[in-house]
């Protein structure tokens, strides 16, 4: 029971070249919008990040457009008032239901052979994968246990989750025509959390990769200087 097999779903963006897909992003942030914000916040992303590049890259004027569409509570109104591209995402609406900023760096997807986590070095750690897996994962069972509903899910850690299952497949119509079957929308949103929990992952790949090259070529250089420095002693 529980902490079931995780599918090795492939994401655009894994491997040191991987690259978060644009339009995938933005069919995610439409499935998080129609769906998942229903009970869930993600209270750490502001809406002007979903004009940043290396993410859904959304237009200065469509960012402002979905921005508009949000109402957020205002401490110092102490009153609702129309989102601004400075605001966070709101807080969920159901306090049972976490944020989810930041959770696909919160869960781990992978854990073998015999728990020590190295296949993590070949697969990621496999957050997104947990999440599209636990998604897709619901089975018609339901029980009740002090007056609240759990929903049997073999890959939530304790087997039963108190989030109903919400995916059947054509939950959304997609802007762009993509597919929208349950795989397709458990996919799309998973990729979309990767990206709100790690919004700087081109950056940071792509300062990996010219230190590397830097460090190349200064290898390269050192070694003729070397070479060139004893020379006369040899
Ligand atoms: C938990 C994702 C829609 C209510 C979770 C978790 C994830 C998640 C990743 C955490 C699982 C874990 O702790 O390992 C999503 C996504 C949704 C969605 C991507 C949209 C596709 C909803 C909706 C509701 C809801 C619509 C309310 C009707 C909850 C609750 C929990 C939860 C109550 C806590 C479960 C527990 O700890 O037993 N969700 N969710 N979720 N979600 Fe959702």
């Amino acid at each position: 029971e529980g902490g079931g097999h995780v599918t090795n779903f492939q994401f655009p963006f894994e491997g040191p070249f991987g690259k978060y897909d644009q339009a995938q992003l933005q069919r995610g942030l439409q499935v998080f919008t129609e769906l998942c914000s229903a009970c869930h916040g993600i209270p750490r992303v502001p809406f002007r990040s979903l004009a940043d590049p290396g993410g859904p890259s959304l237009s200065e004027e469509a960012m402002i457009q979905y921005t508009e569409q949000w109402e957020i509570f205002d401490p110092e109104l102490e009153d609702w008032r129309t989102a601004k591209p400075t605001d966070h995402f709101p807080e969920g609406t159901d306090a049972q239901a976490p944020d989810l900023s930041l959770m696909a760096k919160a869960r781990a997807g992978f854990h073998g052979p015999g728990g020590t986590g190295l296949n993590q070095l070949l697969n990621g750690m496999g957050g997104p994968e947990y999440i599209a897996s636990y998604l897709l994962a619901f089975t018609d069972e339901w029980k009740e246990e002090a007056g609240s509903v759990y929903y049997e899910n073999p890959v939530f850690s304790t087997g039963w989750s108190a989030m109903a299952p919400v995916l059947y497949g054509e939950d959304v119509e997609y802007a762009d025509g993509a597919p929208n079957d349950r795989v397709s929308i458990a996919k799309d949103v998973s990729a979309f959390l990767m990206w709100t929990a790690e919004p700087k992952m081109m950056a940071r790949k792509q300062a990996g990769f010219i230190s590397v090259i830097f460090l190349t070529v200064l290898t390269v250089l050192l070694y003729l200087t070397n070479k060139r420095l004893w020379a006369p002693i040899k």
